[in-house]
C-alpha cells in the first residue's frame, strides 16, 4: 500500500490531503483565505501567494496528523501544477518538489480541472467513466468528454467569464460581499426568479459554449439603470432578492441546458459535475431533474469535495499506476 500526500495552492485555498493508492482519503485539510481577500472583492494574487507560503507547512502537518501518518511513510507526493494563479501554484509546486526530493519518492503532477471531475469518482467509490464532465468554478466553466479519469476532451468552455466569476461579480453589484456564490444563493432564496428576464446566452444554440459577461452587465443595468458609475448597491429587500434570484435562474438554466446538449451529443449517460459553483443547491436540483428526464446518472460530490481541496488530487493515483512521474524541474503552468 502506498500513501500519498497531495498539495493544492492554485487559487485562494491552501490545502493538503493524505490518501492511499486504493483511493481511501485519510485526511483533507483546507485553509481558506476568504477573509484576506474579502475587502478587495476578489482574490488578490500577491496576497494569495504570500498566504500560501505562511499556511502550507501547517496545513501539511495538520493533514499528516489527522491521518496519523508520519512524513517518512509517504510514498508519493502529488500536486496541482496547472491551471491557476502562477504565483500561487508555484508555492505548492516548489513545496511538493522539495518534499518528494527530500523523501526520495516520486512526484506526480495533476491538472486541477481534471481533479474536480475526479472528485466525483472519489465520492462515488466506483468507476464513473466514461462520462460528460462539467467543471464550474471561479476560474472555469467547461464541458468535457471524459473517457477515462485522465483523458478529457474539451467539448466547450466559456468565451468570457466563468460562472463562479459571474456569481462573484453580481454579488459585488448587489453589495452581498465575497465570495459571491453562497451569498447570491442565500439572497436568491427569498426572491422571484421570474422577476427579470435576463439573457441566457447560447441556450438554443447547438454549440457547447458559455458566455456570462452579458448576463452580468444585464444585472448591472437592471440594478442601476443607465447611471452605473455613481450607483451604490441596492438596499436589502424584495428588489435585491429578485435580482439575485433572476440572475441565478439564468445561470442554472444555461448550465443545465448545455449539460443536456452534451449528454445528447456524446450519447453518454453519466454527468459528473465539479467546481465551487456545483455547491449551488438550485443548480444541483435542476441538473438532477434534467438527468432523470434524460435517463442519465448525475454525480456531484458532497460540498467539501466541490470547492477547492487536495483530496481530489487522488487523480494522481491513476498517473502513479502508469509511472507517469513529474520531472524534477516541474513548473507551474497558469493556463
Ligand atoms: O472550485 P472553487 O472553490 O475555486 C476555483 O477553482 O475557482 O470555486 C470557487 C467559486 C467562486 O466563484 C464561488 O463564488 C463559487 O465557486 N461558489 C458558488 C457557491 N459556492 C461557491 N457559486 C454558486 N453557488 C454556491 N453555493
Ligand atoms: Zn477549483
Amino acid at each position: 500500500m502506498t500513501t500519498f500526500l497531495a498539495l493544492e495552492t492554485s487559487c485562494d485555498e491552501t490545502a493538503a490531503a493524505v490518501f492511499t493508492d486504493d483511493l481511501t482519503v485519510l485526511s483533507s485539510v483546507v485553509a481558506s483565505q476568504t477573509d484576506l481577500h474579502a475587502r478587495f472583492g476578489g482574490v488578490v494574487p500577491e496576497i494569495a501567494s504570500r498566504a500560501h507560503l505562511r499556511n502550507l507547512l501547517p496545513v501539511v502537518d495538520e493533514a499528516l496528523g489527522r491521518a496519523n501518518v508520519p512524513l517518512r511513510d509517504i510514498g508519493c507526493v502529488a500536486v496541482h501544477n496547472t491551471p491557476g494563479l502562477v504565483g500561487a501554484l508555484l508555492v505548492g509546486v516548489s513545496a511538493a518538489k522539495a518534499l518528494a526530493l527530500g523523501l526520495g519518492v516520486p512526484l506526480v503532477a495533476v491538472n486541477h480541472v481534471a481533479s474536480h471531475i475526479f472528485a466525483c469518482r472519489l465520492a462515488a467509490g466506483r468507476d464513473i467513466f466514461p462520462c460528460v464532465g462539467l467543471v464550474v468554478s471561479g476560474g472555469h466553466t467547461a464541458l468535457f468528454r471524459c473517457d477515462t479519469a485522465l483523458s478529457l476532451e474539451l467539448l466547450g468552455g466559456t468565451r468570457d467569464d466563468a460562472a463562479g466569476e459571474a456569481f462573484d461579480k453580481v454579488a459585488a453589484i448587489l453589495g452581498l460581499g465575497f465570495p459571491g456564490g453562497p451569498a447570491v444563493e442565500r439572497e436568491a432564496a427569498g426572491g422571484n426568479p421570474k422577476a427579470h428576464a435576463f439573457p441566457r446566452t447560447f441556450i438554443d444554440d447547438g454549440r457547447l459554449e458559455f458566455s456570462f459577461s452579458g448576463l452580468k452587465t444585464a444585472v448591472l443595468y437592471a440594478c442601476h439603470g443607465q447611471d452605473v458609475k455613481r450607483a451604490t448597491p441596492p438596499p436589502p429587500g424584495p428588489r435585491r432578492a429578485d435580482l439575485a434570484a433572476s440572475f441565478q435562474a439564468a445561470v442554472v438554466d444555461v448550465l443545465t441546458m448545455k449539460c443536456k446538449q452534451a449528454l445528447r451529443k456524446t450519447g453518454l449517460t453519466r454527468l459528473a459535475v465539479g467546481g465551487g459553483v456545483s455547491a449551488n443547491k438550485p443548480l444541483r436540483a435542476a441538473l438532477q431533474a434534467m438527468c432523470v428526464k434524460e435517463g442519465a446518472e448525475l454525480l456531484i460530490p458532497p460540498l467539501a469535495l466541490c470547492t477547492d481541496n487536495a483530496a481530489m488530487a487522488a487523480l494522481a493515483v491513476e498517473k502513479w499506476k502508469r509511472s507517469e512521474f513529474a520531472p524534477p524541474d516541474l513548473d507551474a503552468e497558469p493556463n
